[in-house]
C-alpha cells in the first residue's frame, strides 16, 4: 500500500492520488488569478459562483469590475438587484447573481460561516461551492467535485458510469484523497489539472503527474473516458425583439418572473405598429437554440415620437443609459443590430 493511501476510503474505486506528484506539478503549473490572492470568503464566493459554467477568460474582466464595484459582503448586500444585474450583465445564467445578493444579505443578518456546513445554510450556496470556500478560505479538508474533477476521478479510476451516477462516485472519492494539509491548494490542483491537462478533448497525458497510475492511461482507455451520456436534442425556439427608438431613446420591457432572465430589460417581443425585419440573432442556452428575428418599427425612423415615460408594461430608457440597464447579451446584440440599421 502506498504511504499517501487514506486507510479507510468509502469509495470501491480505490485507485489513490500520489498527492506528491499532484502538488509539484500545481506548485509548478498554477495559473495565477486574483481570486488565488485571497483568503477573504468574500472574494473567494464571488469568483467560484461566476466560475461556475463560465471559463477563467471570461470571468476574469467581469471578477475585477465586480470587486470595484462590490468590495465587500456589506457594500454588495446593501445593492439592489438591478445594480447587480448591470454589473454581470454579460455573464449569463443571471439567477447567479439574483442568489448571490440575497445570499449576500444573509451573511450580513447572520454572520460570515466558517465551515463548509455553515457555508450550506446560505441561501443559493451548494457543496461545491460550501466545500471551495471553505477549504480555500478556512483550511477546511472539505474535496470539491466540478466537472473537471469529475473526468479525472473518471479517467484516473478507470470508473465506466456516466451521468449522475459518475458525479456521485466522485463525490464518494474526493474526500479520501483530500489532504489535511493546504485542502485549498488541493482542491484548486484537482480542478487545474481537469483544466489544462486532462482535459476533454486531446488530453496531455505526457504532461500528467497522474499517468503512471491513471487507470485509462494504463488500459488504452482515456478516449473512452468519462463515458458521455448522448445528449438530448436542441430545442429551437424562435423569439422576436421589435425596436422602436425615437428621441434618443428605446422602448424595453422588464422580464416578468418566472421566465429566464427575470428582472432583467428586453425589447419588446410584440408591437402593434408596422415594422421590418432586420436580422437575426442566434445563441444559444442550456439546450435552447434561440432565433431571435430583430425588427425595426418603421415609424420611428427620423420622426420623433411622442414619449411616455412608462408604455404598457414597458419603458423608454435613454440610449445614453443603456449600459446601466441589465439587459441579456442577445437583446443587446438585438438593438446593435437595429441601431446599425437605422444608420444605413
Ligand atoms: N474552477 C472553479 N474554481 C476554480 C478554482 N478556484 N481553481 C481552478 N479552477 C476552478
Amino acid at each position: 500500500m502506498r504511504p499517501w493511501m487514506p486507510l479507510a476510503s468509502r469509495s470501491r474505486w480505490r485507485t489513490n492520488i500520489n498527492r506528491a506528484a499532484l502538488r509539484a506539478w500545481y506548485a509548478a503549473n498554477r495559473r495565477d488569478m486574483p481570486w488565488r490572492r485571497t483568503r477573504d470568503p468574500y472574494s473567494v464566493w464571488v469568483s467560484e459562483v461566476m466560475l461556475q459554467q463560465t471559463q477563467v477568460a471570461t470571468v476574469l474582466p467581469y471578477y475585477e469590475r465586480w470587486m470595484s464595484r462590490f468590495p465587500s459582503f456589506d457594500v454588495f448586500a446593501g445593492s439592489d438587484e438591478q445594480q447587480a444585474l448591470a454589473v454581470w450583465q454579460g455573464l449569463g445564467y443571471y439567477r447567479r447573481c439574483r442568489m448571490l445578493l440575497e445570499g449576500a444579505r444573509w451573511v450580513m443578518a447572520n454572520g460570515v460561516p466558517s465551515s463548509a456546513a455553515g457555508w450550506l445554510q446560505v441561501p443559493g450556496v451548494g457543496r461545491y461551492t460550501a466545500a471551495a470556500i471553505a477549504s480555500i478560505c478556512f483550511n477546511e479538508a472539505s474535496a470539491v467535485v466540478d466537472g473537471n474533477v469529475e473526468r479525472v476521478f473518471a479517467r484516473f479510476t478507470g470508473c465506466s458510469l456516466s451521468g449522475s451516477a459518475l458525479n456521485r462516485a466522485a463525490w464518494k472519492w474526493a474526500p479520501g484523497q483530500i489532504p489535511a494539509e493546504q485542502p485549498g491548494d488541493w482542491n484548486q490542483a484537482m480542478m487545474e489539472l481537469g483544466a489544462r491537462v486532462c482535459t476533454p478533448r486531446t488530453p496531455k497525458c505526457p504532461a500528467c503527474p497522474l499517468q503512471c497510475d491513471c487507470v485509462a492511461f494504463n488500459t488504452g482507455r482515456v478516449p473512452e473516458l468519462p463515458v458521455v451520456v448522448p445528449r438530448s436534442k436542441a430545442i429551437a425556439i424562435e423569439g422576436h425583439a421589435f425596436v422602436e427608438i425615437g428621441a434618443g431613446r428605446v422602448r424595453l420591457e422588464q422580464i416578468p418572473d418566472g421566465e429566464w432572465s427575470q428582472g432583467m430589460w428586453r425589447l419588446p417581443a410584440c408591437a402593434a405598429g408596422a415594422s421590418r425585419q432586420i436580422g437575426t440573432v442566434k445563441h444559444t442556452v442550456t439546450r435552447h437554440r434561440v432565433e431571435l428575428r430583430v425588427h425595426l418599427i418603421e415609424s420611428a425612423k427620423g420622426r420623433v415620437r411622442e414619449l411616455r415615460a412608462n408604455c404598457g408594461s414597458g419603458r423608454w430608457v435613454s440610449l445614453e443609459d443603456i449600459e446601466e440597464i441589465p439587459m441579456p447579451a442577445p437583446q443587446r446584440r438585438a438593438l446593435a443590430m437595429a441601431m446599425e440599421a437605422l444608420q444605413d
